[in-house]
């Protein structure tokens, strides 16, 4: 039997929870919120589920205390995918402890850890050599709460979302650099930089979401484009547009992968798109086997096999 521990009482721990409580093999406790902290970190479940943010400083002390207590940890902290790709010095010291006591920490999800990192992987088994990566997705925000909306960027006035661009307040979908470097490391490619574009999109009439309602001339979406340069090129490019409403801008929700190789490209495509909501649960679930049975340390995707409801 496996204890799981979820902290963070919202979409994906609630959505998870109820995956592995309807499965074999699985106890499970929570979903708790802020208000019980210690009763998920300090729990000494097998594996802790930490669901509360996107930001590696907002989670560290969280992870270190779940590990501290001897806990797998599983975070969807989107900076978590790849923690040395925003903060080194953090990255190292909860490797260190993670393997000083003997357990995993994992950054998991749809996006990073899915979508544009370990399918992505999985498409490059297929060529003899890989000259170059583009990775698109059209996804349908409508299912997401309010504060993961507004801080990605839906919902606001232009001057808002001008002012949230600047400030780091509204910050687009997170995660394009770890999933770049998640790649890039596997594949032994070194980037060099990495640039990025974030546009809003309008809404031209109002436009209903499951936790809000976006209003005519606010924010119903973005674009985003992250450019990867690796030996003076780009190498990995990734597009994503993210709408309350796609089809109302004629978009379709789709997951695309080109693998561009001197032997052949290679082109695989979902449509309609993988769901976010669904997808990102089933992954955490998923991944609850394969963090106990990983090497001590923080890994990542990259380093494990893959993600299967078991
Ligand atoms: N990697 C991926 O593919 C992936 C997939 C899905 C989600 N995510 C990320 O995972 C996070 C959770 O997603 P969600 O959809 O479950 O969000 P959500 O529905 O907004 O739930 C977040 C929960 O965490 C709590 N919380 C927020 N910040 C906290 C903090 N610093 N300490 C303790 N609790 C905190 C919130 O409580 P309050 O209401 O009290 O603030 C809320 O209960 C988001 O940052 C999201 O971007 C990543």
């Amino acid at each position: 039997m496996i204890r799981v521990a979820f902290y963070g009482a919202g979409q994906v721990s609630t959505n998870t929870a109820a995956i592995l409580r309807s499965r074999d093999g699985f106890t499970v406790d929570g979903p708790f919120d802020r208000g019980k902290r210690d009763e998920a970190l300090r729990s000494a479940a097998d594996v802790v589920v930490i669901a509360t943010t996107s930001f590696l400083a907002a989670i560290a002390d969280d992870v270190r205390d779940a590990v501290d207590a001897g806990s797998n940890v599983i975070t969807t902290a989107e900076e978590a995918a790849q923690p040395w790709a925003n903060d080194a010095a953090t990255a190292d010291r909860l490797d260190a402890l993670a393997r000083e006591r003997g357990v995993t920490i994992l950054g998991a999800g749809l996006n990073p850890g899915f979508a544009f990192d370990a399918l992505v992987l999985t498409a490059t088994g297929v060529v003899a050599d890989v000259e170059s990566l583009l990775v698109r997705r059209v996804v349908d925000l409508a299912g997401f709460g309010d504060t993961v909306l507004r801080r990605i960027g839906v919902a606001h006035s232009p001057e808002s979302f001008e002012e949230g661009r600047r400030s780091g307040a509204v910050t687009g979908h997170i995660g394009f650099p770890q999933s770049m470097q998640v790649v890039a490391g596997r594949l032994g490619v070194t980037i060099e930089r990495i640039d990025r574009e974030l546009e809003p999109i309008f809404a031209e009439s109002e436009l209903p979401a499951s936790s809000l309602t976006v209003r005519a001339g606010e924010t119903a979406g973005f674009r985003q484009r992250y450019r990867a340069f690796a030996d003076g090129r780009p190498w990995f490019e990734a597009e994503f547009t993210g709408h309350v409403a796609p089809r109302a801008l004629g978009l379709e929700p789709l997951d695309a992968i080109d693998v561009r190789s001197a032997g052949g490209d290679v082109h695989l495509e979902a449509r309609p798109g993988l769901d976010p909501q669904r997808s990102s649960a089933a992954v955490v679930a998923n991944s609850i086997r394969r963090v106990v049975d990983a090497a001590p340390g923080w890994t990542t995707v990259a380093d494990l096999p893959p993600a299967v409801p078991a």
